[in-house]
């Protein structure tokens, strides 16, 4: 194999590349990024594989989420804090159910570049670039606003920087402290068939509290009941970004990823000989990999060789995303081919990319067919043997209306009502918290259908 660099992907074929107009321009950019902060530490990265290690152990689960594209327009504290607070009850909710330790890892702070299936759009006769995410241009259809441009991503760089600032503050300054599982409530969710359910385990939760607190276990002694550990992930699709925030570790001498804890590679950019793989392979934070109907056993064991060549217990994520039909089909194959050579990875679902369909001439997903597909995936796992490591959802805390279906169901007609994503449709907050009710009743059920573990040599 050749010899790895930041850049040693600019050799190999790429795709999803936008045609940025001044590539002077583009160059000077990718310097001046290369000067800037780091955004994460290589620790932190570190700290996180060893948290999905334990996933791939069966002994934790993975809640992933966030936007399917953060926006500048949409940049602000209270979207910050909304997709925050439904996280934390997600995660809480998970944690309670499988009894079972959630690493949280969001869709933000770095996600902004989109893959798309044509390179231009056309309206009323008019060709214009494809919108490929805030972080290249704009997603208004005129000339100037499609047309890559480099600034944008010092503007990416920066909104990336102040949110994860915040998401620090949340996560460890006592917002997310489990004494405060009340307020993580919004608003419109209080009069939903979810708040009910969330309510009545806040109350069991405090009750645990308030027994803890009495014997002497306090949020002011005991750091994990105060805070969280929370990792921001992204896919990394603008190699030329990710190169410029490619830094060596100087603890360990290792390169790193700085844009973002934990990167993924998309179906769309996995071919093993071409740039993305390449990048990827030589960076030490933990990866994900999107796989679609697409991937063979054999190929998805070829990409392992090339990801993960050491056999590193939370280096690799396997991220499925097949549609609730097809996942039935798709994924033992998948699963059989890792066991059989003795790769350790991380099993999660998408239950989001393979359910897109189109309705009132909306793109959408119906929540029973990702729901369908979560509840499937738990299945396959459950008869093969393996452990169903985690979900991978689009999400936001705002009360969209974006995906079909739900205990407060949003109908086809309902859709232009608050359909607001610059990309793919996300859960509302009601249908992200049902979702997490939903998988947490597979997780208590698999930890409760499980013969108690023997004492080996007792
Ligand atoms: N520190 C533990 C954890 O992160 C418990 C915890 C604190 C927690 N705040 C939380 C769990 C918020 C879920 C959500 O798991
Ligand atoms: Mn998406």
């Amino acid at each position: 194999m050749t010899k790895w660099s930041p850049n040693s992907w600019r050799d190999k074929p790429i795709q999803q590349v936008p045609a940025y107009p001044d590539l002077a321009a583009l160059a000077e950019t990718e310097k001046q990024l290369a000067s800037y902060p780091p955004l994460v530490f290589a620790g932190e990265a570190r700290k996180l594989k060893k948290q999905l290690a334990a996933v791939s152990a069966g002994e934790a689960f993975m809640l992933q989420g966030g936007d399917c594209a953060e926006s500048f327009a949409e940049h602000g504290a209270d979207n910050i804090r909304d997709f925050f607070r439904v996280f934390l009850q997600m995660a809480v909710v998970l944690t309670f159910g499988g009894a079972q330790p959630v690493v949280k890892v969001g869709r933000i702070a770095g996600q902004f570049a989109k893959p798309r299936s044509s390179d231009t759009e056309t309206k009323d006769g008019v060709a214009l670039p494809s919108y490929r995410g805030d972080i290249i241009n704009g997603i208004e259809f005129n000339e100037e606003a499609r047309t890559p441009n480099p600034a944008r991503q010092r503007m990416a760089y920066r909104q990336s920087a102040a949110t994860l600032n915040l998401l620090r503050a949340f996560a460890q300054g006592g917002y997310a402290s489990l004494e405060n599982v009340h307020k993580w409530m919004l608003g419109f969710v209080s009069d939903s068939p979810q708040s009910e359910r969330y309510k009545a385990l806040a109350n069991r939760i405090t009750e645990t509290v308030d027994f803890m607190n009495a014997v002497g276990i306090t949020s002011e002694s005991h750091a994990a009941l105060r805070e969280t550990d929370f990792y921001t992930s992204h896919e990394a699709l603008l190699l030329g970004y990710e190169e410029a925030m490619t830094r060596v570790d100087s603890t360990s001498g290792d390169w790193y990823a700085t844009s973002g804890h934990m990167i993924w590679i998309g179906d769309r950019t996995r071919q093993p000989d071409h740039a993305h793989v390449e990048y990827c392979r030589g960076i030490k934070n933990p990866l994900g990999l999107k796989c679609g109907p697409s991937m063979t056993p054999d190929g998805l064991i070829k990409l392992i060789d090339l990801l993960n060549p050491e056999n590193e217990a939370g280096r690799l994520t396997l991220i499925a995303r097949f549609g609730s039909e097809a996942v039935g089909d798709h994924l033992p194959k998948l699963i059989r081919a890792v066991e059989k050579e003795g790769r350790k990875v991380v099993w999660s679902c998408d239950p989001m990319h393979g359910n897109t369909i189109t309705a009132a001439g909306y793109k959408t997903r119906p929540f029973d067919r990702i729901l369908k597909e979560v509840q499937t995936f738990f299945d396959v796992h459950a008869a093969e043997g393996t452990h169903a490591g985690g979900i991978h959802i689009e999400m936001t805390g705002k009360n969209v209306t974006e995906c079909t279906g739900g205990a407060r169901a949003v109908r086809d007609e309902d859709l232009q009502d608050r359909y607001h994503t610059h990309c793919d449709p996300r859960l509302n907050a009601d249908q992200a918290l049902e979702l997490a009710f939903l998988v947490s009743e597979l997780l208590a059920k698999k930890k409760h259908g499980q013969a108690p573990r023997q004492a080996v040599n007792a």
